[in-house]
């Protein structure tokens, strides 16, 4: 499968990302806890060099739990801190701000050595597009939230929340983009949806997740579509008839009453990204560790 990337205009997003790193003291990277490499920039440690790193293990709600505390070490091994949060329903924001305080607390004592006193920890969230950075600002400020006004330098309509005495937020996220090289990353990226269905065919995509699913999950799809018959699944093909076999199960039949394969697809993708096939993580520290070695 051949995933085609469109990264525009990435070079004007990376000058304007410089700027905007100028200003702040910590970068709060949000990325997918079912794919946290995958959906991390690969140029944001090159571009957050110096700065206080927090990374966000987001929709945590989505992910395997036993995983997600794994990566939650393997980033803070690589110095960075980290807080695992679902940015949809609140959890793990409260934890957030006792993290900026010890992640920055180098500055804060810079600062208090220069006699400056208070004056707040400036941060910005970046992250790669649909990872929910939205959501989080919207959830972590509140509506409660006072905007300072515009600043010099400051990109052009970019606006600093205040979040507390301690904390300020640029208030429009980074966006970043994601590791358009690697295809294995894509097609996890295109698991979850954050990359346009219309580019992929949707049978590949599903028989591609069933291929990882039954390896990983063996028995997710199993449960969900109550399949009882034994079936091997060790190849793309296997994977296709694992698909029929959804189709057939759900009634998913085309006019001329064949299997519609491509409705079976579409469901099991629908299933998988409403989180009904279970929490589900789709990369393991161990693989990243391996490459890295
Ligand atoms: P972005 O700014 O990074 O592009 O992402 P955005 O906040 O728009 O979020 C993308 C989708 O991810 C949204 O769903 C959002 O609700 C969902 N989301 C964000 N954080 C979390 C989380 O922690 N857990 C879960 N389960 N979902 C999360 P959507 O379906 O596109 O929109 P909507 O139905 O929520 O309106």
């Amino acid at each position: 499968m051949n995933i085609q990337w469109y990264p525009g205009h990435m070079t004007k997003a990376k000058r304007a990302m410089q700027e905007d790193i100028k200003l702040i003291d910590l970068i709060i990277e949000l990325v997918d806890a079912r794919v946290p490499m995958g959906s991390r920039n690969p140029d944001i440690d090159e571009l957050g060099k110096g700065k206080a790193r927090l990374v966000l293990l987001n929709k945590a709600d989505m992910a395997d739990e036993h995983y997600t505390d794994r990566w939650a070490e393997y980033f803070k091994a690589q110095g960075c801190h980290v807080v695992k949060v679902n940015s949809r329903s609140g959890a793990g924001l409260k934890q957030i701000n006792s993290v900026v305080q010890e992640a920055c607390k180098e500055k804060i004592e810079r600062d208090r050595k220069r006699g400056i006193l208070n004056r707040p920890v400036r941060a910005m969230v970046v992250g790669i597009p649909n990872v929910g950075k939205s959501t989080f600002i919207n959830s972590f400020a509140g509506k409660a939230c006072a905007k300072t006004g515009n600043k010099p330098g400051v990109t052009k309509g970019n606006q600093w929340i205040r979040l507390s005495k301690t904390l300020e937020l640029l208030d429009t996220p980074g966006i970043l983009w994601p590791r358009f090289e690697d295809q294995q990353a894509g097609l996890k990226l295109a698991f979850i949806g954050s990359i346009n269905d219309e580019i992929l065919q949707k049978d590949e995509l599903a028989a591609e997740l069933i291929l990882f699913l039954w390896k990983s999950y063996p028995d997710a799809v199993k449960k969900r579509y109550q399949i009882d018959r034994e079936m091997t699944v060790e190849g793309i093909g296997e994977a296709y008839q694992v698909l029929e076999e959804i189709a057939r199960v759900r009634g998913c039949l085309t006019k001329g009453s064949g299997l519609d394969t491509g409705k079976a697809a579409a469901l099991l993708l629908d299933d998988f990204r409403s989180g009904k096939l279970g929490r589900i993580t789709l990369e393991f520290p161990e693989e990243e560790k391996k490459k890295e070695a």
